[in-house]
C-alpha cells in the first residue's frame, strides 16, 4: 500500500484528506517559472531540456506542496516528434505545418519517435529523485482527436471546421491518421511509464468539437486502444482521461473507454456527475480556473459544493481546465487552505 494520497485515491480508496493538484500548475502565473522561461530560446527546446523541465515541474510542489507533480512537457511534443514543425509563437500560440489531407501523414514518421522524446523520460527520472516521498508523479499525452484538431488547422482553432469535415468526408483516411496517432500515444505514454511516471493522463481538450454521432469512433475507442496498448507493454499505472466538454457523453466514456479515473471540466455540474457516473469511479476536478482571479466567497462556496458532491467517491481536487497566467499566486493558496482545512 502506498502512503501517497493521490495514488491511494486513484486506486479507489477515499481518505479524510482530498488530494490536490492543478492543471498547468507549472506555468506562467508563477514568477519563478517566468524567470526560467525567459532564459529559454524556444518552448520545444525548453521541454526537451530535462534539467530545466524538472526544475519547473518541482516549482508548484515547493510553493504549495501539491499532492501530484505533472511533468513539464506538452501534448504537441508528439506532432513535433512526427516531424510536423511544431513551434510556439509568443502571443499567437502553437503553429504546425498544416496537412491538407489526413493521409498525407505516413506511419514512417514514427520511426524516431521514442528517441526524439527520450528527454521527457529523462526529465521524469530526474524529477523522481527530488520529489517528496508523499508526492506522485504524472506523465501525460494528448488524445488522438485533440492532436488531429491541431494537425488539421495548423494551430489552435475556434470551430475545428477542417477536422470535423475530415470526419464527415474522409472517414477512411482519417482512420489511418487515428491509428498512427494512437500508436504514437501508446509509445509516448509507455516511455513515460518506464521512466517512472506513477500515473498517466490523456488530455482530450477538444472532445467538445466531436459530433455526438462520432464520439465512439473518435474519442472512446482510440482511448480504449491506447489503454490496452499501454497495458500490453506491461504498465499498470492508473490512467486518467480528460475528455473536456463531453457533457452527457461522459457516462458512455466512463463506462467504455477503460480509464481508471475521469477528469471533469468546469462545465460539468458536480452534483450531476456524482449521481450519474459509475459508482466509486474516481473523479478529478472541477473548479472554474477563473474563480481564482478574485478567490472570493463565491469560489469558496463552489469548492464546498464540489467536495460535497463527491463526498462518497474517490475525488482528486483540480480545476476544470488549466490555471490562467493572470492568477494571483496567493489565491491558489486560499483555495488549497480551504480544501485542506476539513
Ligand atoms: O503544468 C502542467 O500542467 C504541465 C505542463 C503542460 C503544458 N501543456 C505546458 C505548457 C501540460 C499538461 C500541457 C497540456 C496541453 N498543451 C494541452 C492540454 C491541456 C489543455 O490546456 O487543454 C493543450 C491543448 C496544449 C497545447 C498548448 N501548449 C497550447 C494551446 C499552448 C499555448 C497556449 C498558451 O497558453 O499560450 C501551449 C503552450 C504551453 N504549454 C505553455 C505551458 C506552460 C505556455 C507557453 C510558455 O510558457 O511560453
Amino acid at each position: 500500500m502506498t502512503d501517497k494520497l493521490f495514488l491511494t485515491t486513484l486506486n479507489g480508496i477515499k481518505s479524510l484528506q482530498t488530494p490536490i493538484w492543478v492543471m498547468r500548475q507549472a506555468g506562467r502565473y508563477l514568477e519563478e517559472y517566468r524567470a526560467i522561461r525567459a532564459t529559454q530560446k524556444d518552448f520545444i527546446s525548453f521541454c526537451l531540456n530535462p534539467q530545466q523541465a524538472s526544475t519547473v515541474t518541482l516549482q508548484p510542489i515547493t510553493r504549495y506542496n501539491m499532492d501530484a507533480a505533472i511533468i513539464f512537457s506538452d501534448i504537441l511534443m508528439v506532432p513535433w516528434a512526427m516531424g510536423l514543425n511544431v513551434r510556439f509563437e509568443p502571443g499567437i500560440g502553437p503553429l504546425l505545418d498544416a496537412v491538407e489531407e489526413p493521409d498525407m501523414i505516413k506511419a514512417g514518421c514514427l520511426s524516431n519517435l521514442t528517441d526524439k522524446l527520450a528527454p521527457v523520460g529523462e526529465a521524469l527520472e530526474i524529477t523522481k529523485l527530488s520529489l517528496p516521498t508523499e508526492t506522485s508523479l504524472i506523465g501525460f499525452a494528448g488524445a488522438p482527436w485533440t492532436l488531429i484538431t491541431y494537425i488539421a488547422e495548423g494551430g489552435s482553432s475556434r470551430d475545428f471546421t477542417k477536422a470535423r469535415l475530415w470526419a464527415w468526408q474522409d472517414a477512411k483516411k482519417l482512420d489511418g491518421l487515428l491509428e498512427i496517432l494512437t500508436d504514437a500515444t501508446i509509445s509516448f505514454l509507455s516511455l513515460q511509464a518506464t521512466a517512472g511516471a506513477e500515473c498517466l493522463m490523456i488530455f482530450d481538450s477538444w472532445a467538445s468539437a466531436v459530433p455526438a454521432a462520432h464520439r465512439d469512433w473518435l474519442i472512446t475507442q482510440p482511448i480504449n486502444t491506447i489503454i490496452k496498448g499501454v497495458r500490453k507493454n506491461g504498465h499498470q499505472q492508473p490512467i486518467i482521461g480528460f475528455p473536456k466538454g463531453l457533457g452527457d457523453g461522459l457516462i458512455h466514456y466512463a463506462e467504455e473507454s477503460g480509464i481508471d479515473a475521469i477528469g471533469l471540466d468546469h462545465g460539468v455540474d458536480p452534483g450531476w456527475a456524482g449521481r450519474n457516473l459509475p459508482k466509486n469511479l474516481p473523479v478529478q476536478g472541477n473548479l472554474d480556473p477563473l474563480s481564482l482571479i478574485s478567490a472570493g466567497k463565491e469560489m469558496l462556496r463552489d469548492i464546498d459544493y464540489i467536495l460535497e458532491s463527491f463526498h462518497d467517491r474517490p475525488h482528486i481536487f483540480n480545476l476544470g481546465h488549466g490555471i490562467t497566467p493572470s492568477t494571483p499566486v496567493e489565491n491558489v493558496q486560499i483555495m488549497i487552505d480551504h480544501i485542506r482545512k476539513g
